[in-house]
């Protein structure tokens, strides 16, 4: 197939287009670079031996998506193009607002106006909001979102919804994904995130390699195995992976499933693992609880299994050691 794959250079993107090169896939790229770099490109050809077709573009203007459109005959679309920042969607809303919908309207368009009627978007176990379960199937349905980011993921699968109850020629996969996380074994991509991290692997990494001092570790008074906080950390080349079943098997129509590993990681199980694979030392102190955190969720990836033939073979041991593969590379 021949696909367009948007937020190509970015950390999960980046990781799916190897995967779909693998397969024999023919990838047409674009990203803005806002939050990647163009050495990605490179590094994503040095991994597969391939070329890709890339365009610097930025999706939310139409123009560049109609000629990205009429230049290639494009079979289906992996939308992962957009802002992932919680805290900065707060400060940020219109910017997230913005940037999140009108690039997802864009290409809704563009695909209708070219008989293009396949499409995977990439959404989050954020839309479920804190429905007081542990263990979250996609039939709860969508909850209560708790930030703008959030928020733009419910809207768009709304949108989605929507699109596909108009006209049912649409074949529309909707993946929710839990805890991305780790790097591709290679060390030459992986997740960067500039500044400050706010999520825990990223924190992890900069406190091993001495860039920052201590992990503070919020709260461990939560009725969990330990008391810290529980998630479902899933290894991002089993979430690319999960991509290339999705784009191959998912049924016609609109599909929704949860992507993670359906196993529960705490905080400092993560951090032991890490330390002891990897042999570095991870200071880390306990805080007060962070605001908007819940004690523990997972996914059930039993539909991804059943329908899409998917599930997750990676290891924590494996996040951990490729993740501080990649940062020691960089
Ligand atoms: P990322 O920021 O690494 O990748 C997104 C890419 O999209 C970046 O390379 C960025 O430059 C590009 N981009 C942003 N706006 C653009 C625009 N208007 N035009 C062209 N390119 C644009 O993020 P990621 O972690 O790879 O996430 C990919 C998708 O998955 C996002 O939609 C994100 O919301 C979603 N998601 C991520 C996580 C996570 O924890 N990483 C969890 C759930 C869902
Ligand atoms: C966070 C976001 C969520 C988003 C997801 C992926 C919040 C409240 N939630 O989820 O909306 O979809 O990232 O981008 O921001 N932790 C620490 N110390 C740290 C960082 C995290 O102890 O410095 C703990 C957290 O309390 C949590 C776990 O580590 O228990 C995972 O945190 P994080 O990586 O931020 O992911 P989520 O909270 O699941």
């Amino acid at each position: 197939m021949r696909i367009l794959v948007t937020g190509g250079l970015g950390f999960i993107g980046s990781h799916t287009v190897v995967e779909l090169a693998n397969q024999n896939h023919e990838i047409i790229i674009v990203d803005n670079l806002y939050n990647s770099k163009i050495e990605v490109l490179e590094s994503l050809e040095k991994i597969t031996g391939k070329k890709f077709k890339f365009y610097q573009y930025d999706i939310a203007d139409k123009t560049k998506v109609e000629s990205i459109f009429s230049e290639n005959k494009i079979d289906a679309v992996i939308h992962f193009a957009g802002y992932k920042a919680v805290g900065e969607s707060v400060q940020k809303p219109l910017m997230y607002y913005s940037n999140n919908l009108r690039s997802t309207l864009n290409l809704l368009e563009v695909m209708k106006e070219h008989g293009v009627n396949k499409l995977i978007f990439s959404s989050s176990a954020t839309v479920y909001g804190d429905q007081g379960v542990r263990k979250y199937t996609e039939d709860m349905g969508r909850g209560t979102t708790t930030n703008p980011y959030g928020t733009t993921k419910a809207m768009i699968e709304k949108i989605l919804e929507d699109v596909y109850t108009a006209d049912n020629s649409w074949n529309i996969t909707i993946l929710r994904y839990f805890n991305p996380v780790g790097a591709h074994e290679s060390g030459l991509i992986g997740d960067n995130p500039n500044g400050i991290p706010n999520n825990l692997m990223p924190y992890v990494m900069r406190v091993a390699s001495g860039k920052l001092e201590c992990l503070s570790v919020f709260g461990n008074d939560y009725q969990t195995v330990d008391g810290t906080g529980v998630r479902d950390y899933i290894h991002v080349v089993d979430l690319a992976k999960g991509h290339v079943k999705a784009i191959e098997n998912a049924p016609d129509g609109l599909n929704v499933y949860n992507l993670g590993s359906g196993k529960g990681i705490s905080v400092l199980e993560l951090v032991n693992c890490f330390e002891q694979i990897n042999g570095v030392k991870v200071n880390y102190k306990i805080v007060g609880r962070r605001p908007g955190d819940v004690a523990e969720n997972y996914a059930d990836p039993t539909k991804a299994w059943n329908e899409l033939g998917w599930k997750t073979e990676k290891t924590l041991e494996d996040i951990c050691k490729d993740a501080w593969n990649f940062e020691k590379n960089n």
